[in-house]
């Protein structure tokens, strides 16, 4: 019986002519946004915020993190409306773009990559995590069953909380809630990096090729 075999040297260039082998370790450009190696830290809400507003313990946790190719923020509130958890450090008030300043300034300066993740949760939310002790608000008035939130427990703890039935919001709030949205992800707003525009759908993978996509609002930046 005779056998057959592919020569080294073939077998490289076959290799070569079919797939570009990258590692975790390669350069990948996001839209612009050149990072060092293709590791990404994924969004971690930590609760350690002292008034939701990054302390200068936070710019140490993300300093610390940023030989990553990029880092995403945990979860951060653009209204007290659109938080779930206490201690959760948003972008809407002017001290809590001071804090965040204090990462981005920390992290930028020894080469690390930041976006925000910037978000409103709906109805997973608690009446004891706003001043004024109103609903949560969503697209309907359906209880969330089975989610949690962290706000105070009746005895006035921090704790995990059931979310009540929310407030179903009228069509017309929804375009302040989109403002809200967009006025977290200006440039001024705690210098993060600005990537372009990647939705679900033109979100790349590590070996998806360069898009030449146009220049769009940044969406997890700031
Ligand atoms: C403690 C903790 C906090 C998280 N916070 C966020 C968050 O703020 N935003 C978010 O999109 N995902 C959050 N996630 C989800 C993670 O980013 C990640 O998607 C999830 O852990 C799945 O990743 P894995 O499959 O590698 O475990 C959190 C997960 C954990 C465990």
């Amino acid at each position: 019986m005779a056998l057959s075999f592919v020569s080294a040297p073939s077998l490289h260039s076959i290799m070569q002519d079919s797939y570009t082998i990258t590692s975790l370790f390669d350069t990948f450009d996001l839209q612009g946004t050149a990072l060092k190696n293709r590791i990404v830290m994924a969004p971690l809400t930590r609760s350690r915020a002292p008034h939701d507003i990054a302390d200068e313990r936070i710019a140490l946790y993300y300093t610390q993190r940023a030989t990553a190719g990029l880092i995403v923020s945990e979860g951060t509130p653009i209204s007290r409306e659109g938080q779930r958890y206490l201690f959760n450090p948003g972008i809407f008030t002017a001290e809590q773009i001071a804090g965040w300043r204090l990462t981005t300034q920390s992290v930028q300066p020894v080469g690390g990559k930041i976006f925000a993740q910037i978000w409103h949760v709906g109805r997973v939310s608690h009446p004891s995590i706003y001043e004024d002790g109103r609903l949560p608000v969503s697209g309907s008035s359906k209880r969330p069953v089975g989610a949690v939130a962290f706000g105070y427990d009746e005895s006035g703890k921090p704790g995990f909380v059931e979310p009540p039935a929310p407030r179903q919001l009228e069509t017309r709030e929804i375009t302040r809630i989109v403002e809200e949205f967009a006025q977290s992800a200006s440039p001024r707003m705690g210098s993060f990096s600005t990537c372009r525009t990647m939705t679900r759908s033109t979100r790349p993978t590590p070996n998806s090729p360069k898009r030449s996509g146009s220049a769009g609002s940044p969406t997890f930046t700031s």
